[in-house]
């Protein structure tokens, strides 16, 4: 067998699927969809097809013209890969499977009526990377197959669907187009059932799978753009105005990349149980409703996200080991349209948290150093557990350590190059610094390119940012530890991402009189913006006080996005002498569960197994 991708059963000596169609019978009271899989390949093949499953039911395999049975297969699970399905051709070019998902499916939140904004239907989405899409079908999950899709919704007629593909039409159901479904025809056709067609014209790795259906509706915010969500009309509009630089985004993105190759760029406004921040689904990216804040600061994730349509989307990391290809890209791309949208000062500010957050997850990983490496090798590691900013910045950091060594005329016209000569490519670190090392001859004197793709830690040519800003607001915290508070005049023009950085940049922890004081001033655990009450909250934990307890425990309950449960349940956890903290802990943790997505419940579940 060769192993492409430490995380997929995928066989590189066996074809890649070109294209797949799916039959899904969405199943509310169940949580569960009955599906079936088409799976093309690039003509007639003989021998084993190696895919991976996770808590599929696989109720048969056919040859998709006479439905014939073909002999199949089905491991017992791995922990991090689930069930390899081993399918038997003997010159075939296509395979129909016949499966169930399970309602412990890893990619699929469902959400009863009472968890959603208008509490009258049910809502499902999905998240497939890193590895979930193949707990929604069967493919080659991994980033080294590219993939077309096709497919078919069947859904309540009360709700709506959408996808990262092309919406085709909604349509009624015809009998015998899904006959060969558990559900049968009697099911796909009947009254009030309606069908959402889509279609993904172009090959993706298959993490970029995904759908959400629910009570849906929209607002156009430009011309390839609009805004998805719950249809709440106070969401909706929300959303609408936080969003509505987007085309100037997408511009900016073109301007540093060339064609925006996807036509569309929608953005879908999930429930605050999304687990991210954003990602990038093709033609529309799925948010947190944490994003919007009312000041147009969720235009950094939107770039973010959209900059994941040249990096991650056109060229993507052939598996996870190469992540930062991925996001070390991204994050210095938003950064370049942070700078030009939002201006210089905003773009060394987001630098300068992401430098803080470099260093704090060095030290996180202290233990593991491998995970401080750009390239890192993956083998038995779930990379949900391993996720953290060093791909992010570390990734950034050697990418502008090359813009300013050869000068941004050059390293844009480079970034350029490289999205043209790979796109709908999957590669790894050496392709990349081979085309490296070719277009722009010599680099290999003044970089060292061995130590920042494959040694440890934070590289002595690495760059904290400075600005009068960035400077000022990093002194103030130093002052706040000798007991200053900022003073009214110093604070007044400040937003989110100052109050971010200034308590990013305070000791982890300090007298429990100062915190309260902080806030008597400033009332940060009251926030809007989630990430300057969570930085107080932790602050607060780690400080002991208790005071805040209640706060957590609501904002523990009322988004599920990891970026805050992590910080927030490991800071309660981590450490001795903190047993009233674990019992806390668990308690909210048992009572929250239900709202989380399954990827966050099984993160802040390691998190307790470790320390609890
Ligand atoms: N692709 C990531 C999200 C992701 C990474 C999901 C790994 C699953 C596995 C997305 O582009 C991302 O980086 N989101 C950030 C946004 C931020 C950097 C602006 C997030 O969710 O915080
Ligand atoms: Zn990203």
């Amino acid at each position: 067998m060769a192993v492409v991708d430490p995380h997929s059963f995928t066989d590189s000596t066996h074809p890649f699927a070109t294209h797949i169609h799916l039959s899904l019978y969405f199943d509310f009271p169940s949580f569960t969809i009955h599906g079936s899989a088409l799976i093309s390949l690039p003509g007639p093949y003989t021998g084993p097809l190696s895919l991976d499953t996770r808590s599929l039911n696989v109720h048969s395999v056919l040859e998709p013209r006479s439905n014939t049975p073909l002999q199949f297969s089905l491991s017992a699970p791995d922990p991090i890969k689930g069930s390899h399905l081993t399918v038997s051709l003997s010159n075939h070019s296509s395979v129909l499977i016949v499966y169930s998902t399970s309602p412990s499916s890893s990619a699929l939140q469902w959400l009863s009526p009472p968890q959603t904004f208008n509490k009258t239907y049910p809502f499902v989405y999905t998240q497939c990377q890193a590895i979930h899409a193949r707990s929604v079908f069967p493919c080659q999950d991994t980033p080294a197959a590219r993939v077309c899709f096709s497919a078919r919704l069947n859904v309540p007629r009360q709700l709506s669907a959408v996808m990262s593909a092309r919406h085709i039409e909604r349509r009624a159901p015809i009998a015998g187009e899904a006959a060969e479904l558990v559900c049968g025809d009697s099911l796909w056709c009947a009254e009030g059932r309606v069908v959402e067609e889509f279609a993904m014209e172009q090959p993706i790795p298959p993490y970029l799978f995904a759908f959400a259906v629910g009570e849906i509706a929209f607002r156009e915010v430009g011309p390839r753009t609009r805004v998805y969500a719950e249809s709440v009309p106070a969401v909706l509009d929300s959303a609408a105005r936080e969003f509505a630089g987007t085309e100037d985004i997408i511009r900016q993105g073109e301007r540093l990349f060339g064609p925006y190759e996807w036509e569309r760029f929608d953005l879908l406004v999930l429930p605050p149980s999304f687990p991210y921040g954003g990602m990038e689904n093709p033609r529309m990216v799925f948010l947190t409703p944490t994003v919007i804040k009312g000041d147009a600061s969720g235009a950094q994730v939107v770039a973010h996200e959209l900059a994941h349509s040249w990096t991650g989307n056109l060229i993507t990391n052939k598996n996870s080991e190469h992540f930062w290809l991925n996001e070390g890209f991204t994050t210095y791309a938003e950064r370049r349209i942070v700078e030009v949208v939002q201006g210089e000062d905003a773009a060394v500010l987001n630098i300068g948290i992401g430098w803080r957050g470099l260093k704090e997850d060095i030290e996180r990983f202290k233990d593991r150093m491998e995970f401080t490496k750009l390239k890192n090798k993956q083998e038995g590691v779930d990379p949900d557990d391993v996720y953290s900013q060093i791909p992010y910045e570390k990734g950034f950091q050697f990418l502008w350590r090359i813009e300013r060594q050869v000068g941004r005329p050059t390293f844009d016209e480079f970034l350029k190059r490289y999205i043209d000569t790979f796109k709908f490519k999957s590669i790894d670190t050496e392709t990349f610094l081979d085309f490296l090392k070719t277009n722009i001859p010599g680099i290999g004197n003044d970089i060292d390119l061995e130590l920042w793709t494959e040694g440890v830690g934070i590289p002595p040519d690495a760059y904290e940012p400075v600005s009068s800003i960035y400077t000022k607001i990093v002194s103030l915290a130093n002052e706040f530890n000798l007991g200053r508070m900022p003073r009214e005049d110093e604070v007044a023009d400040w937003k989110g991402q100052e109050w971010e950085l200034y308590l990013e940049s305070l000791p982890k922890s300090v007298e429990a009189s100062q915190i309260l004081s902080l806030d008597a001033h400033y009332r940060l655990s009251e926030s809007k913006d989630y990430e300057v009450k969570v930085g107080f909250l932790q602050l607060a934990i780690s400080s002991k006080c208790k005071d805040y307890y209640a706060e957590v425990e609501k904002t523990l309950k009322e988004v599920g996005r990891m970026k805050y449960l992590r910080p927030l349940y490991t800071t309660l956890v981590q450490g001795t002498g903190k047993e009233e903290e674990k019992v806390f802990a668990k308690r909210v943790f048992a009572e929250a569960r239900e709202g989380y997505h399954p990827i966050a419940q099984g993160v802040v579940e390691s998190i307790l197994i470790k320390h609890v």
